[in-house]
């Protein structure tokens, strides 16, 4: 099917189909509204909304109710502005800031008696508050923030928590209103009040968060690795998410293509010390050449992070270096965390069923509880260390960066290892928090990669997982500045900062998994595909996130697309050899350089029994709408029909629509379709001049909004044990920087504790 010819497009009346053919070819422009952002909080700006695609001014059906929030990120203190819109920001600009990286803008649309108003506010964690207060600041002149790759680090005080990926709602007694929280990958998770959406409590101590790994640990801020959408379980008032660790070896995947040349090494270093019998006698030298493994990749790494500023000091990278060998015998871990709304958390190691720890090759992006399980997905979205390259600013260098990155990375892993956990296992966990008992996890492999999922509640005929398989798609790959475009064609521009392409069409896939059976029988699957599969997917199904969807029947997916001016010839390259191709490399090149328009499509799950009365799923896909040409959309959300029927498609689709409008008018819209009939076209537009967000993905809608509880966290008592020690630490130091380091931060936080009194 020609997605440019679907007959949602004949809904198109009175609106301006932005200018789409100023590229080389005839392929459709990517909108560059995209790439603007505004960080002005703004509160009850009403809403223009217009009827369908045309001009005409209208109101809201009487059914739209509710808060619809939307989180993204919203660039740095320090992003440049945008020279087309002197009010915006444009953090890509220099080229290779991704458009990851930024502090979290939240969006709240209140829908209200047929109109719509928005409100903003930038999510200010500790570190956020510490950025503001140290940037271009004489009196902290060593502590400034910058954003290196998809993280903002300062030398001396660690990561920004930049709370800007997901919202969780969660409440512990039915009868309360929904409490709100921001997750992340990169940092713990933290409340906000969905009222004045400002931040009440990151959700865990600095001492109940692991830092990833011991390097990154000794900061005010130091970088701890969680889930970015944790799961709440809505019947037993249970918030579950995870604690990562990754040794450096993980994160740089170059040792691993170093020693492609040595293949006599790769079996030795592959098994975990713990996992080698007592009985071998090659045990000893295995652990002596394992844990020599552990400190040269440790070493590279101390040498790394010498680099982040021309001014580090031998001394710190002597310092790193003795906490790597000191970390030696740390490695990966997992831990899953469980919290009832107390202080403390409830912690298990994660350990496989031959009692090895389990390892994340990527990233645990998503969780999910069912009535009887855990479900963990080593998701398609890898996070190396060529991610958070600390000599990216220098653009004299940018083929050294190239080259970097050709070595420290590596294709998403085309099959995705998928962890089940029985819960009755979750014994009384044991006090020691520093202590974590371990659990069990069994393993399995789902064919294809995995990003995003969705599992049911209910698993009484076995686990079902709803997900759309993003084939050779890799969202973890953005456009540098050093880029080739694929297509060898120097008019063809490739816009930096944006995500890549796919290399291949998506499968939409369903799965019923036995978690009793062998790993090779536990898979009944149902895969199909459609002519828009192509672009990074994400869902929307109603009650998402808001109570136990005990069976889904219908999900919504919203394609990216393929856009000529979003593949690299990096990207095309790194995916040509990959293993589940449908499409050959030409078709996918070609594909990607004709253009396949952003698409908002229905999946309709069907459920039958076999012979053996077995659970199997049917997928169809009844309805669908593609965006006209240079329209981007995401962030999809299912929004329940006020006085509905309460089924599956009764309710509205909204999503964010990037334009780039030649008259100048609204370029960012918010459209609202009728879940049911997508085919139509949006049924609203809401346009305001203020929406000014940039590249959001996730949502959640809550019926109304009450103020959080109140909150005891105090900063002081969250910081100061690990400020004071850092300040003692750099107070003994020889080096004089490191004595003004140590009364910057001590000035620092006494500013940041008084702040927070106030
Ligand atoms: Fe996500």
């Amino acid at each position: 099917m020609d997605v440019m010819s679907d007959r949602s497009n004949s809904a198109l009346m009175t609106f301006t189909a932005p200018n789409s053919n100023q590229g080389s070819t005839s392929s459709p422009r990517f909108p560059r509204s995209i790439f603007s952002v505004s960080r002005t909080e703004v509160d009850q700006i009403p809403f223009t909304i217009k009827h369908g695609l045309t001009d005409q001014e209208t109101s809201l059906d009487s059914g739209l109710s509710g808060y619809l929030f939307i989180v993204g990120p919203a660039g740095s203190l320090d992003s440049p502005w945008d020279p087309r819109h002197p009010c915006l920001l444009n953090p890509t600009r220099d080229g290779y800031t991704p458009l990851y990286n930024g502090d979290g803008m939240i969006y709240r649309i209140q829908f209200e008696q047929g109109q719509a108003y928005l409100k903003t506010k930038l999510a200010q964690s500790v570190s956020y508050i510490a950025d503001e207060i140290v940037h271009d600041n004489p009196c902290y002149p060593n502590l400034n923030f910058e954003n290196f790759g998809i993280a903002r680090n300062s030398i001396y005080l660690g990561a920004s928590t930049q709370l800007s990926v997901t919202l969780t709602p969660i409440r512990f007694q039915a009868e309360d209103p929904y409490r709100l929280l921001l997750t992340v990958d990169m940092g713990r998770p933290h409340e906000i009040d969905p009222v004045t959406l400002e931040i009440v409590q990151p959700i865990g101590s600095n001492q109940e968060w692991k830092a990833v790994n011991p390097l990154f640990a000794n900061f005010p801020f130091p970088l701890a690795m969680s889930c970015a959408h944790p799961s709440f379980d809505f019947e037993r008032k249970e918030l579950y998410t995870i604690n990562l660790g990754r040794s450096i070896s993980r994160f740089l995947p170059t040792l691993r293509q170093v020693l492609k040349h040595f293949p006599a090494l790769q079996p030795v270093l592959k098994t975990p010390v713990s996992a080698s019998s007592s009985t071998d006698p090659l045990q000893v030298p295995k652990q002596f050449v394992h844990q020599l493994w552990h400190w040269f990749s440790d070493g590279i790494d101390s040498l790394i992070r010498s680099g982040y500023s021309q001014s580090q000091s031998v001394e710190d990278a002597w310092q790193s270096l003795v906490q790597a060998i000191a970390a030696l015998n740390d490695d990966d871990y997992v831990e899953l965390l469980r919290w009832r709304g107390g202080d403390r958390f409830d912690r298990w190691q994660i350990v496989l069923e031959d009692g090895t720890p389990l390892k994340i090759q990527q990233t645990l992006h998503q969780l999910w509880v069912t009535k009887h399980f855990i479900v963990l997905v080593d998701t398609a979205f890898k996070i190396s260390l060529e991610e958070l390259l600390p000599f990216e600013h220098n653009e004299m260098i940018g083929e050294v960066e190239a080259l970097f990155r050709d070595l420290a990375n590596d294709p998403q892993l085309a099959d995705t290892p998928v962890y089940i956990i029985r819960r009755d296992n979750l014994e009384e966990p044991w006090q020691d928090t520093s202590q974590p008992r371990t659990v069990e996890a069994r393993s399995l492999t789902i064919p294809r990669e995995i990003a995003h999922y969705v599992v049911e509640y209910e698993d009484r005929d076995g686990i079902v997982l709803h997900t759309v398989h993003s084939c050779a798609t890799d969202a973890a790959e953005t456009i540098r500045h050093f880029d080739r475009s694929a297509f060898n064609d120097p008019n063809t521009p490739l816009l930096a900062g944006m995500l890549c392409d796919g290399m291949d069409i998506n499968w939409i896939g369903s799965y019923v998994i036995n978690p009793n059976a062998k790993p090779e029988e536990a898979l009944t699957p149902c895969l199909i595909k459609r002519d828009y599969c192509w672009g990074d997917p994400v869902y929307a199904y109603r009650n998402m996130t808001l109570e136990p969807s005990n069976q889904i029947e219908d999900v919504y997916w919203i394609f990216f697309g393929g856009w000529e001016e979003l593949l690299s010839e990096y990207v095309a390259d790194l995916y040509k050899s990959y293993k589940y191709r449908t499409v050959c490399v030409e078709d996918a090149l070609n594909a990607n350089r004709e253009g396949r328009a952003a698409t908002l499509c229905h999946v309709h799950i069907e459920r039958s029994l076999n012979a053996k009365q077995e659970l199997e799923l049917r997928l169809t896909t009844p309805d669908s709408y593609t965006f006209p040409p240079s329209c981007f959309a995401n962030s999809p959300q299912f929004i329940p029909r006020q006085g509905g029927d309460g089924s599956f498609t009764d309710g509205y689709i909204t999503c964010l629509v990037f334009l780039s409008p030649e008259d100048g008018s609204h370029p960012k819209e918010l459209w609202i379709f009728d879940a049911s009939h997508l085919s139509q076209g949006p049924k609203y537009r809401l346009c305001s001049p203020q929406l000014n967000c940039g590249f959001t993905i996730h949502t959640t809608w809550l019926p109304e909004v009450a103020p959080a509880p109140p909150s005891s966290y105090s900063v002081r008592q969250d910081f100061e044990p690990l400020v004071n020690k850092l300040v003692q630490q750099y107070q003994h130091s020889w080096l004089p920087e490191h004595h003004q380091v140590a009364e910057q931060l001590q000035a620092l936080f006494e500013q940041i504790y008084q702040r927070f009194n106030h």
